[in-house]
């Protein structure tokens, strides 16, 4: 098959490598090999699977992996293999000693932790105590190469399923944001393995990754402008914030991702408490910083996992709950002896995460800028009010300065056609990716309809963008729009309330081809819109339920329902 030259090119790499390489260079090909036939079709096997029922499980935050594992099962089913699909959440750990072939699809989210649905199941896993004998398995872990701890959650589920006595049948597959394709090719290779007969399935023993790393493009873009949008005596701070962004390409729905420092009183705090030298230099992660610099903008000292917490009681030799807890409050509770002993602690901490910021401008309307808006967010813990750190850290921006970010795309909350109708509900922070669309169509001269549903606390301080959203209105931009001020009355009126009032005309739009995007807080906001979603479709349509569940799964399989929810 190849020509002499190649094949002597071959025979030196191969004779080069050794044990490790091979294996790795093995599972490299059979990716690039399943990669070049369609990804996204059922592969053609060689012969009937002679593995007969399999489970796949995933652990999902934003539903990537639930929706891959539902396409994976129905792919499985069309090769006859009895696909049983089922949420981390649902699943019986019960049925984990029994399992034969389990294929685990999780993601990673927080500062490289599991999602909230997927924690039960990877607890147990990690309680060890008990063996896999029977298992064989491969877990494919999304994740996102802006995030320091890369597709974390994956790697220990995949490394602890080992432990346990689990046999892979194929290595750890981590993808990227854009995981179609390496997702694909992890399943059909799956699917190739299955289909040896059971004795010839061939077990993997070092864990390859072939990971696919887009890497992000990091830009610097100069403040032009920090204005709050809220007015005097609201509750909210809202920053609408301008930067100078030339030559950065984005579209409308993308977010940026922007890496907050540590505040200065908070690093003051630390050190004083641990007595370290903030001059001093020290190793972080290959790369030699001052314990200041460190403390600053290298690690995250708030809200430290409870794996991190762990590793401090043992260093510190102290008896410590299992909880989440600031690096300020261990210190202050259970003190550190000497400043040596701090440095071992924060040379083992995570690096601090990018926070997500939906954009609020397009490129049609704003060239060479991207605006955001970033709620301050107050929580309050054991009395005291405290500050998120990235909304904190941005407030602290000053014009003129200039500041790190990169794009994220989000390919899936595009505006449609020009010609197509859009319903938007944007509450809150969710009204910066409709900004962004309503900007994009006024200054592109869209034709379809545009239906906005806002809402905030009260109408005189909180209605973000007033003059802009007025003035879309007046102009015609804008079809309809819904407000909803929820504390401008004895009973609170949200965006749902609004979308129920006006069902007959919503269902309507939909019917006509409409797309829905909703944007904005999850919980309860998101998961509240969705449901009303829901209601609306199943009273107007005269459906079932399931009807209605089905017609709205429809929409998204169309991408005529997307949400953008945090
Ligand atoms: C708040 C947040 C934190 C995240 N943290 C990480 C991380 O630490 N490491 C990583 O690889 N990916 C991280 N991600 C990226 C997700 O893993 C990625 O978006 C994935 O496709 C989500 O899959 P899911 O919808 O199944 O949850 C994070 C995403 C969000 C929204």
């Amino acid at each position: 098959m190849l020509g002499d030259s190649k094949f002597k090119i071959f025979l030196d790499l191969i004779n080069n490598a050794n044990k490790d390489e091979l294996i790795w260079m093995n599972g490299y090909l059979n990716g690039v090999v399943l990669r070049s036939v369609a990804p996204s079709t059922v592969p053609a096997l060689n012969t009937t699977p002679a593995v007969n029922k399999i489970t796949i499980v995933y652990g999902t935050e934003t539903g990537n992996s639930k929706r891959l594992a539902a396409d994976f099962a129905s792919k499985a089913k069309q090769l006859h293999i009895n696909a049983k699909v089922i949420g981390m959440d649902q699943y019986r750990l019960t049925d984990l000693p029994k399992e034969e072939y389990l294929l685990a699809v999780i993601s990673t989210q927080g500062e490289g932790e599991p999602p909230l649905a997927a924690k039960k199941f990877y607890d147990h896993i990690h309680h060890n105590g008990f063996t896999l004998n029977k298992l064989k398995y491969s877990v494919l872990a999304l994740g996102d190469t802006s995030y320091p701890l890369y597709c974390k959650t994956g790697e220990e589920v995949d490394e602890q399923l080992n432990k346990l006595g689990g046999v892979r049948i194929a290595p750890l597959q981590k993808c990227d944001v854009e995981y179609e394709d390496d997702a694909n090719s992890w399943f059909n290779n799956v699917l190739q393995q299955l289909s040896a007969t059971k004795e010839e399935i061939p077990t993997i023993e070092v864990p390859v990754a072939v990971a696919k790393k887009t890497g992000k493009q990091k830009y610097t873009g100069k403040i032009l402008s920090i204005i709050n949008l809220n007015d005097k005596g609201s509750n909210k701070e809202t920053l609408h914030i301008e930067m100078e962004a030339d030559g950065v390409e984005y579209q409308c729905g993308d977010s940026i991702g922007i890496v907050p420092e540590n505040p200065a009183m908070i690093i003051n705090e630390i050190i004083e408490l641990s007595g370290a030298d903030a001059n001093k230099k020290i190793v972080f992660k290959n790369e030699t910083v001052t314990v200041y610099e460190l403390l600053k903008s290298k690690i995250n000292v708030i809200y430290l996992t409870e794996r991190l917490v762990k590793q401090y009681a043992e260093i510190v030799g102290q008896e410590i709950p299992a909880t989440r807890m600031n690096l300020v409050d261990l210190l202050k509770i259970y003190p550190v002896t000497d400043a040596a002993q701090f440095e071992s602690i924060i040379i083992k901490m995570n690096p601090i995460s990018p926070r997500l910021y939906t954009i609020a401008s397009s490129p049609a309307a704003h060239a060479g800028e991207i605006h955001i808006l970033v709620v301050k967010d107050e929580y309050v813990v054991d009395g005291e009010t405290r500050i998120g750190l990235c909304s904190g850290y941005v407030g602290e921006l000053q014009t003129e300065s200039h500041q790190n970010f990169f794009v994220q795309p989000n390919k899936r909350f595009r505006l449609p056609a020009q010609d197509k109708d859009i319903i938007m509900v944007g509450p809150g922070t969710g009204i910066a990716a409709f900004r962004s669309f309503l900007a994009e169509r006024d200054a592109t001269g869209a034709i379809g309809r545009n239906w906005l549903f806002f809402g905030e606390q009260h109408f005189a301080t909180d209605f973000l963008y007033q003059t802009e959203i007025q003035n879309w209105y007046e102009t015609g931009v804008l079809t309809k729009v819904n407000l909803a001020f929820s504390r401008d009355q004895k009973e609170k009126i949200y965006v749902r309330h609004k979308m129920l009032q006006h069902a007959e005309e919503l269902y309507q739009w939909l019917e006509g081809g409409g797309y829905f995007f909703v944007c904005g807080k999850k919980d309860p906001m998101g998961i509240d819109v969705e449901k009303t979603l829901l209601q609306i479709i199943a009273e107007q349509g005269k459906k079932t339920n399931e009807e209605a569940r089905k017609y709205l799964e429809q929409m998204e399989e169309e991408g005529r329902f997307e949400k953008d929810v945090y």
